[in-house]
């Protein structure tokens, strides 16, 4: 049975939720070790926070395999070389095949900004305002083979305030993905 406190956190962007789990393990509230970082994109910022803490940052680009089955073994290869025990999708743009999700039954965790079962898929925060939410928030769930909508692990809950912006309201939840994802690893971990 591989070990859950081990790591494998995949990337395409800015990094944020990365960096949280980064500075959750140093401050010691999240008792897990990174073993890499994957990007599908060298230009991903993320891959920044990897290097700065010392952890193994691998750019593997969808652009060199022909199909996404191709993509993902690559993934589920780099992953098990490196024994990594939970798999952690922190802004990964990309769908996965089902062979990914079975080669890591109940071991996929991503973050997604809405209260899930609402809003899933692209631009949660603008259609929480289009809908005339008072609140929004985040979720933890497992990934399974439908989109956003595997068991959730844990949510956390802010406000919709007057005069709300998609991005205002992005950057009042992504605050709350960031004490939110570390704690929800924590308790995947039996911690
Ligand atoms: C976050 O809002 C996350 O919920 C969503 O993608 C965004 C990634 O941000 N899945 P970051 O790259 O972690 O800063």
């Amino acid at each position: 049975m591989p070990n859950s406190r081990v790591l494998g956190v995949l990337i395409s962007g800015r990094g944020s939720n990365l960096k949280a789990i980064i500075d959750a393990i140093a401050a010691r509230r999240l008792d897990a070790r990174i073993a890499v970082v994957i990007s599908n994109r060298a230009d991903a910022p993320g891959l920044e926070h990897a290097r700065a803490a010392g952890i193994e940052a691998l750019v593997l680009s969808h652009r060199d395999y022909p199909s996404r089955e191709d993509y993902d073994r690559a993934l589920i290869a780099e992953l098990r070389s490196r024994e990594v025990g939970l798999v952690c999708l922190a802004g990964f743009m990309r769908l996965l095949s089902p062979e990914f999700v079975d080669a890591f039954p109940d071991r996929i965790l991503n973050i997604h900004p809405s209260l899930l079962p609402r809003y899933p898929g692209l631009h949660p925060q603008r259609q929480a305002l289009d809908a005339g939410e008072t609140e929004s928030g985040a979720t933890v769930h497992f990934v399974n083979k439908d989109l956003d909508a595997g068991p959730i692990v844990l949510q956390g809950r802010v406000p919709v305030v007057e005069g709300d912006t998609a991005e205002t309201l992005a950057a009042r939840i992504l605050e709350l993905e960031h004490r939110l994802y570390p704690e929800a690893i924590a308790a995947v971990c039996g911690q």
